[in-house]
């Protein structure tokens, strides 16, 4: 280094401490445009909404097998324990872990029990939805605690003639090949 640059060293250092201690001087959250803004919403990615979508798909898959099972296996009269009635204990087990909440719903108007149709907002929508012949219809929401969760619905067409044995109503729905029921699902977008 020579004697003449060193004062335009000097020149330039002053300079840069100069500058860094006035950005210094300015907050942060003048630094970086939204900074101040609350922290950051923990709004689940395209990716994690799809594997939610999957997980209520292979759920759908099982819990519609079990029942076809069911009522080939082992339903042959009215008086039998319907595969309907398995399903509601099932479905209402599964829900009290906290890791999903399924219900099984009418979509005809003449529910067996009373209980089981659309409740909220999203379900109400979602059966006019399924009456029209849609098959998967979903919607992220977000909970009051912030998390996020997808809310589903999948559709229950009369499967088997067995059906009918107890849901009289059915017989029109199923020459029709139209949905008489629903699967309400939440679950967490993880
Ligand atoms: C042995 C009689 C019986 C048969 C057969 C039967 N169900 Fe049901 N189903 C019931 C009963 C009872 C309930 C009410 C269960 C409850 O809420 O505990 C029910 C409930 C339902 C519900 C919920 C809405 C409602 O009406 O309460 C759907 C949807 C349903 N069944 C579809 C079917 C399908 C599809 C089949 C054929 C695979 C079928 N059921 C066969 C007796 C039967």
């Amino acid at each position: 280094m020579t004697l003449r640059s060193t004062p335009i060293l000097g020149l330039c250092l002053l300079a840069i401490l100069f500058v860094s201690s006035y950005l210094a001087a300015i907050p942060v959250s003048a630094q970086k445009p939204g900074a101040d803004k609350p922290a950051a919403d923990n709004k689940p990615d395209d990716a994690a909404v799809e594997r939610a979508r999957k997980t209520v798909r292979i759920l759908d898959e099982v819990y519609k097998n079990a029942v076809v099972l069911i009522t080939d296996k082992y339903v042959n009269t009215e008086d039998d324990f319907a595969a309907g009635s398995a399903v509601v204990l099932l479905f209402e087990n599964v829900s009290k872990t906290g890791n999903q909440h399924v219900r099984l719903l009418d979509v005809t108007g003449e529910p067996y029990e009373p209980d089981n149709v659309a409740k909220d907002a999203f379900e109400k929508e979602a059966v006019k939805k399924i009456k029209g012949g849609a098959t998967f219809i979903d919607e992220v929401v977000k909970k009051d605690n912030g998390q996020y969760e997808l809310r589903a619905m999948t559709n229950v067409p009369v499967v088997m003639k067995k059906c009918i044995l107890c849901h009289d109503h059915y017989a029109d729905a199923e020459k029709k090949g139209q949905n008489i029921g629903a699967i309400s699902y939440r679950i967490l977008i993880e």
